[in-house]
Order: C-alpha cells, then sequence, then structure tokens
C-alpha cells in the first residue's frame, strides 16, 4: 500500500508532483482553491473558463505549469454539489484521484480534500475516510497477469492536506485507523479472489495460522483432529471432495482476560459446485468466493491486530470444498451434527448452513458475549437486496442496533430481515430434527432459521454477503473481485464497543 501522510499547508507552496483540489458545482473553488488563486493571478479563472465540465462529481481537469506554485501540474477534480458530500462521497472522490494520478506519471502528490463540508463529520473522520478511499481503491489483484503493464513511474506518496496545523495529531491517528482497515479489507480481498485451485481449506489454515500474534492464538485442525472433535456435519459436506477440510478457531486476547469474546463465525467454502445437487454451469467460476465469509473474519482480525484493538475476540472458521465425488453427501442422507441436532439433506447445494452449523455449535459453547456470523449463505439474499447491502438477521437486539448503525456509518451496508417464529416451521423435517431447505419462499430467512438452533440464547447476529462479497463489476472503491465486505463494518461496530 502506498504511503499517506497529513499535513497542513498553503497550496502555492507544495512542491509535490501534482496539487490535487476539489472543483464544486458550478466551478466553484473551495477556500484552498480560492487561497491558490489569489497567489497566481489569472491563469485559473481563465482555466475554468474554457473547462467544458461545471464541477460534476469525479470529472477532472489538468492545469500545467500554473505560475507562482512550485508543482508540475494543478489537478481540478470535481466533488458535485457540497450539500450532497457524505464520508462515502469522500471515500469515493479519494479513490477515483488516486486511480487517475496512478495513471498520470505523477510520484508525489497532495490533495486538498479534507475541507470539503460533509454534515457532522470531524476533520479527522473526513481525512479517515478519505485515507481508506485511496488504499481500498488502488488494490489490484494482478499476480497471475504475467506480462504487468508497464508503469516506470508509480505513485509513491499522497498528502492528505488538513485545513490546520491543530488538526494534525488527529489525522494522523485517523490515517493509522483507515490503514488498519484497508489492509483487513484487502487481506480478505487478496485470499477471496485467489483461485480455488491455489485458495483451498489447506491454504486458508496456513493464512489464518500465518496471524499468530502476541495477543492472537490460532489453532488449526486437519481431517483427523476434525474427526476427533467430532464436527460430523462438515465432514459431511466434505465427502464429496478430495481435498481434506480445515476447523479454525482465532483467540485474540486484547481485553481483561475474563472478558467474555465476541464470536466471529465464517463460511468457508473454497469452492461451491453445489454438490450432487449440482448448480448450473453459468458463473460456476464465481463460486470460488464462497469463502467470503472466512476471509472477513481473518480481515477482521488481521485489522485488530494492526490497530491493537483493547478486545477479545473469538474466530471460528469451518472450510471445505462442496463436490461431487463418489463418496459425496446424497440428498436424503440425514447427518448428525456436533450439537445432535439431526439434519436431513434435502439439497446438497445448501452445504453453508450445514458446516455452519458446527462452528456456530462449536462458537456457542465457549460461552462468548455474542456471535456474529458471514456468510456468502443464499442466492435468495441476492436477489432481495442486490450488491448494495448484506443482509442482517438474528437475535440479539443491541448487535443487530450496533451493526445497523455501523453499516450506515462505513457504508458497508446492512439491511435487516425478519426471524419471525412462524419461519421455523418451513425447516421441520419429517424424518430428522430439521432438514437444510425451507423451499423457495424467503430462503434467506429460513437458511438464518437453520443457524438459529446452533447458537443457544447467545445474542447472535447473522450477515448474509451472497450479494456483497464480490462485484464482477467493480465500483469506485473496489475493482472487479472481491469487496472484502464485512471488515470495515466490524471493525467500526467494534470500536464503537470500547
Ligand atoms: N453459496 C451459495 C449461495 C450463493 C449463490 C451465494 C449465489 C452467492 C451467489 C449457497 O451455498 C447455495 O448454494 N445456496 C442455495 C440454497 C438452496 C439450495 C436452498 C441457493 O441459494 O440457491
Ligand atoms: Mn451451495
Ligand atoms: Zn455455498
Amino acid at each position: 500500500m502506498i504511503a499517506i501522510d497529513v499535513k497542513a499547508g498553503h497550496a502555492h507552496k507544495q512542491r509535490d508532483d501534482a496539487v490535487v483540489l476539489a472543483l464544486l458545482d458550478g466551478r466553484k473553488l473551495t477556500e484552498s482553491g480560492k487561497a491558490l488563486q489569489q497567489e497566481t493571478g489569472k491563469q485559473i479563472p481563465s482555466f475554468l473558463r474554457k473547462f467544458d465540465h461545471s464541477g460534476d462529481f469525479g470529472v477532472s481537469g489538468t492545469l500545467y505549469d500554473l505560475e507562482g506554485t512550485f508543482t508540475q501540474r494543478v489537478v481540478f477534480f470535481g466533488a458535485g454539489d457540497e450539500k450532497k458530500l457524505t464520508l462515502q462521497k469522500l471515500r469515493q472522490l479519494a479513490s477515483k484521484a488516486a486511480r487517475s494520478l496512478q495513471q498520470s506519471g505523477a510520484r508525489d502528490v497532495s490533495f486538498y480534500f479534507s475541507e470539503l463540508g460533509v454534515r457532522g463529520a470531524t476533520v479527522a473522520e473526513k481525512v479517515q475516510a478519505l485515507a481508506e478511499g485511496v488504499w481500498l481503491g488502488l488494490y489490484t489483484f494482478d499476480k497471475y497477469q504475467t506480462k504487468k503493464k508497464e508503469n516506470n513511474r508509480d505513485l509513491r506518496s499522497i498528502t492528505l492536506m488538513v485545513p490546520s496545523r491543530r488538526d494534525l495529531d488527529e489525522c494522523e491517528a485517523a490515517v493509522a485507523r483507515a490503514k488498519a482497515i484497508a489492509s483487513g479489507t484487502n487481506f480478505a480481498r487478496d485470499l477471496a479472489n485467489e483461485p480455488g485451485n491455489v485458495c483451498t481449506p489447506e491454504f486458508l489454515g496456513d493464512q489464518a495460522a500465518a496471524l499468530v500474534h502476541d495477543k492472537l492464538k490460532v489453532t488449526v485442525m486437519d481431517k483427523a483432529a476434525i474427526e476427533k472433535a467430532g464436527f460430523t456435519a462438515l465432514l459431511a459436506v466434505n465427502q464429496g471432495s478430495a481435498k481434506e477440510p480445515r476447523f479454525i478457531v482465532l483467540d485474540y486476547q486484547g481485553g481483561q482476560q475474563a472478558d467474555a469474546p465476541v464470536a466471529l463465525v465464517g463460511k468457508g467454502l473454497t469452492f461451491d459446485a453445489g454438490g450432487i445437487s449440482i448448480k448450473p454451469a453459468a458463473q460456476m467460476d464465481e463460486m470460488k468466493f464462497d469463502m467470503c465469509g472466512s476471509a472477513a473474519v481473518l480481515g477482521i482480525f488481521k485489522a485488530a491486530i494492526e490497530m491493537n484493538l483493547p478486545i477479545n475476540l473469538l474466530g471460528v472458521i469451518a472450510s471445505t470444498e462442496n463436490l461431487l465425488g463418489a463418496a459425496a453427501y446424497k440428498p436424503g442422507d440425514i447427518v448428525t451434527s456436533y450439537k445432535g441436532v439431526t439434519i436431513e439433506v434435502l439439497n446438497t447445494d445448501a452445504e453453508g448452513r450445514i458446516i455452519l452449523s458446527d462452528a456456530l455449535a462449536y462458537a456457542a459453547e465457549q460461552k462468548p458475549a455474542e456471535i456474529i456470523d458471514f456468510a456468502t449463505l443464499t442466492g435468495a439474499c441476492v436477489i432481495a437486496l442486490g450488491a448494495q447491502a448484506s443482509g442482517l438477521l438474528g437475535t440479539g437486539e443491541d448487535v443487530i442496533k450496533g451493526l445497523e448503525k455501523s453499516g450506515e456509518y462505513t457504508y458497508d451496508r446492512v439491511w435487516r430481515l425478519p426471524l419471525f417464529e412462524e419461519y421455523q416451521e418451513q425447516i421441520k423435517s419429517q424424518i430428522a430434527d430439521i432438514k437444510n431447505t425451507g423451499g423457495r419462499e424467503a430462503g434467506t430467512i429460513t437458511a438464518a432459521c437453520f443457524l438459529s438452533r446452533f447458537v443457544d440464547d447467545i445474542p447472535w447476529a447473522h450477515l448474509d454477503i451472497a450479494g456483497t462479497a464480490w462485484d464482477m463489476k467493480g465500483t469506485d472503491i473496489s475493482p472487479v473481485g472481491a469487496t472484502g465486505a464485512g471488515v470495515r463494518l466490524l471493525i467500526d461496530y467494534l470500536c464503537r464497543k470500547l
């Protein structure tokens, strides 16, 4: 990740390769823009007069060799209507600006964006959003492209200019927070973008083990250990795969020893072909992303370590492939889970809830203060909410309210669906305790009903990230592929507890 620092100072004095300013609707200059214009005479007004846009969001224009400055170029970046600015718009603006300067040949640049008005936000909050936007937006996953694009002068540093020296301390802390959050998010993206032949359950276990740290203990169970522990539901899904499963436990002790941890549980399907109830071929490649829940959990631990969060966390990940080998589990099979609950398998493609049943039951046994799980669980959630929000369901009212608040603040958004008692009817089995599908109606809800059977009475929230975990078009702050959904959300949620 490139270097970001914070400074206060006038635009006309900067010696960077580029000075980047915002331009508001109607070609209106910001305070820094006005100050620069005062120092430099007629060039800016005449440049802006010829400018063929009026400050529309994300559109830019470059003015070279502005007299009275020390920089090669001044770039005006449209920020749109100042009244409509939000922290998310700042992330997008910083990302767009960083991406466009990446191709310009400039190495060291300064952004005058933190002076833009966002209702209710402090300078430090704006700086954090800007830094997140830069680091999230510049993320790439190109390790498998053997012919790299020639870029002889890569962007090297971005200075986020702040209005006053008094803001510097707080803004430096804000950049450090953004760095931890972005590195956790980008780590989750890296894991998820790996193809299924590289990112196997064993690989996930190794990646988790590599996070070990003074405050973090990691236990990775192989197949023999999983058999011994009795994670039979995970083993049932694993039957069709030639690769061993993994059960991963992370224990982060940042808080008081006696404090019950927040448990984070992740679905780690490194490839979901559907099993015997095989999926259609179209877009099946995207099912390498079916481990994004586990990637989010690992990304959150990475960020928590980097931020030295004073809180206890328990991570639990169940990981396997869902394939069609000769020993594969079949529709009609009855699986007795780790908790003892019997599951009638009606569709082998509803495998996520099956492996999560063991992970959640194990997490609940550890008596955490609350449980939050992350899973690319249902296609129905993609239909309901699309890519704009993760599904949120559960039994812990405070957890859910907290996640809703953090979702709004971070723009890693969530939307609640109900978990009415009546929906539980849909997963009643004639022959076992429960069945693993609840029919076409309310598919996201009945999947959550299934999970609810394994969390005892511990306050619990479930995040269905099926629609948000990856994006094959890419967004302003996330290129094509995994988005790292859930990491920003949870770090904010955990920080609000401190
Ligand atoms: N991993 C899928 C859910 C999924 C589908 C996520 C598409 C993202 C995009 C999950 O294991 C699954 O296959 N769920 C089934 C459940 C059904 C058989 C009850 C589904 O949603 O179709
Ligand atoms: Mn499936
Ligand atoms: Zn799946």
